[in-house]
């Protein structure tokens, strides 16, 4: 029996884009997108420029499926009621009190959802875990699913996502792989073989990995550990550069070069922000002090641990290359989203650069093509808050942020400009113009490399480019 009717609860970055992929390539099931938050539904039903999620390729997408197939609703009751396969894609950060504490994965929300699902079937469903997950959480959701007395059968798989922003779309239509894990049991075949069918309308059959429940769950962990390893590796290499006149653009060639190695995943930058790599790494660093692994928990936690010193660092230049006092300075942050083409700004580097550079003393003003002026505010607010800082010292450094909707007027009389985001116009903008924008000592820190240092420098910049021996530099 195929599957007609789909949940998914949760529609945020993973539940809107998989369920409108899912939608368009399976026309003959229908597929509801459940959200407790109205807002965010309303969104997904509004006009396409204005959902909840960019990505490219996604709007185009919804326009063709939405209320032919695709839905997006708050009823959660009678969705679940209706649903034969229900996804969970909900959010779970890393816990922010109790057991595990800045490290364990916070299962509430998972924990509610199962809990819905089972107050709210009458039938048989396959329940499967999209978002990502401490090894062995399905065996905590088989228990509140099964806590009712219904006599109705969930079969659990586990079925992460690997899609990251920006590229989601194309992800998803390409994926390098599709894991599915499920019980090696009568209907947790069936249950698989359900899913795999799904699946199976575009991406092909090489592709699609059955496992066990746990190794799916434990491969996604793992994915994500070793592509933010890949980073912190190339990122704790640039110091080195710095400090010896090699160059981390050539070293990540050579190295990348070595088809053992390859060349993705090793550009230097400001440190990676969003919202999983370092919630996944803690959560992995927690999973393995839970078997007394401490050796191996220290490996993984070194990851995040240069990432941060990454980040400091090169925040730190803006105090350096203003000569240690930036009160009377303006500093302009180009980009805001933690990498270019989303609209997501979680853990994005821009957010530890501003609060450094306002404790400091520096005024800021900030410019991204696609994060909201509102939510900038929100997110440096927050990171205010999250410091025990009083309102009044609050509301004293929120005086000395401006965000811009336009590249030009942000810049205007900056000092210092440093571009967080690798936005491809950030590549094309017009140096005449920002040159007599911009006050002495117009000074340049390039967090992504993506500028033409040359050709900066020929025109009187001071640039600072990530592991590219800014040392000669300044005194060129
Ligand atoms: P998100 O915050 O964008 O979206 C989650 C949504 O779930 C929110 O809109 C929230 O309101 C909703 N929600 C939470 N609990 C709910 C409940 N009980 N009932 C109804 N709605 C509920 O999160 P996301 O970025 O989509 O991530 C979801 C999961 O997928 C996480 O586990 C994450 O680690 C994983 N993941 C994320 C990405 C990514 O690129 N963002 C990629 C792969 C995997
Ligand atoms: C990442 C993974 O790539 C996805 O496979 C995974 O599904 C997702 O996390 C998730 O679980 O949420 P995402 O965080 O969306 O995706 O984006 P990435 O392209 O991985 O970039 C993450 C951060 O690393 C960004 O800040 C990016 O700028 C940075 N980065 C990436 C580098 O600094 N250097 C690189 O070479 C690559």
């Amino acid at each position: 029996m195929k599957v007609k009717n789909i949940a998914c609860i949760g529609a945020g970055f993973v539940g809107g884009p998989t369920m409108a992929v899912i939608a368009l390539k399976c026309p003959e099931i229908r597929v509801t997108v459940l959200d407790s938050n109205e807002h965010k539904i309303n969104l997904w039903n509004n006009t396409v420029d204005k959902l909840p999620v960019y990505e490219p390729g996604l709007a185009e997408i919804i326009e063709e499926v939405r209320d032919k197939n695709l839905f997006f609703s708050t009823d959660i009751k009678n969705t679940i009621d209706q649903a034969e396969m229900i996804f969970m894609a909900v959010n779970t950060p890393t816990k922010i009190e109790g057991e595990g504490k800045g490290y364990a994965a916070d299962l509430s929300n998972i924990e509610k959802c199962a809990r819905e699902i089972s107050k709210y079937s009458n039938s048989d469903k396959i329940v499967i875990e999209k978002s990502t997950l401490p090894v062995r959480t399905a065996e905590k959701v088989k228990q509140i699913l099964n806590q009712s007395n219904k006599k109705i059968h969930f079969e659990v798989l586990s079925n992460p996502e690997f899609l990251a922003e920006g590229t989601a779309i194309n992800d998803l239509f390409k994926s390098d792989r599709v894991i599915i894990g499920g019980d090696n049991t009568k209907s947790g075949r069936v249950a698989i073989e359900k899913l795999k069918k799904i699946y199976q309308r575009w991406i092909p059959s090489n592709k699609i990995l059955i496992t066990n429940v746990w190794s799916s769950e434990l491969s996604k962990l793992v994915s994500n550990a070793m592509l933010a390893q890949r980073i912190s590796s190339i990122n704790s290499i640039s110091s080195i550069c710095e400090r010896t006149g090699a160059d981390i653009i050539e070293i990540s060639k050579a190295v990348g070069m070595d088809k053992r190695i390859g060349p993705e995943f090793l550009k230097p930058s400001i440190g990676f922000g969003g919202s999983c790599f370092k919630k996944d790494i803690l959560n992995l660093v927690y999973i393995a002090r839970t078997y007394d692994l401490n050796e191996v928990a220290d490996y993984w936690e070194g990851v995040i641990q240069i990432n941060k010193f990454q980040t400091d660092r090169v925040s730190d230049k803006v105090e350096e290359f203003l000569n240690g006092d930036l009160s009377k300075n303006t500093i302009s942050i180009l980009g805001w989203a933690f990498k270019k083409n989303t609209n997501d700004s979680r853990e994005s580097a821009s957010i530890q650069v501003a609060l450094n550079t306002l404790i400091k003393g520096g005024s800021i003003r900030i410019y991204d093509p696609m994060v909201s002026i509102e939510k900038i505010y929100n997110d440096i607010n927050t990171g205010l808050q999250n410091k025990n800082f009083s309102i009044a010292k609050i509301n004293k450094l929120m005086s000395k942020v401006k965000a811009y909707k336009g590249i030009y007027n942000t810049i205007k009389d900056s000092n210092l400009l440093i571009v967080c985001t690798e936005w491809d116009e950030f590549k094309t903008m017009d140096w005449d113009e920002i040159y007599q924008l911009m006050k002495d000592p117009k000074t340049i820190i390039d967090g992504r490399n993506i500028l033409n240092k040359e050709d900066l420098i020929k025109r009187g910049f001071k640039i600072y480019s990530i592991g590219q021996v800014w040392k000669k530099l300044k005194f060129q």
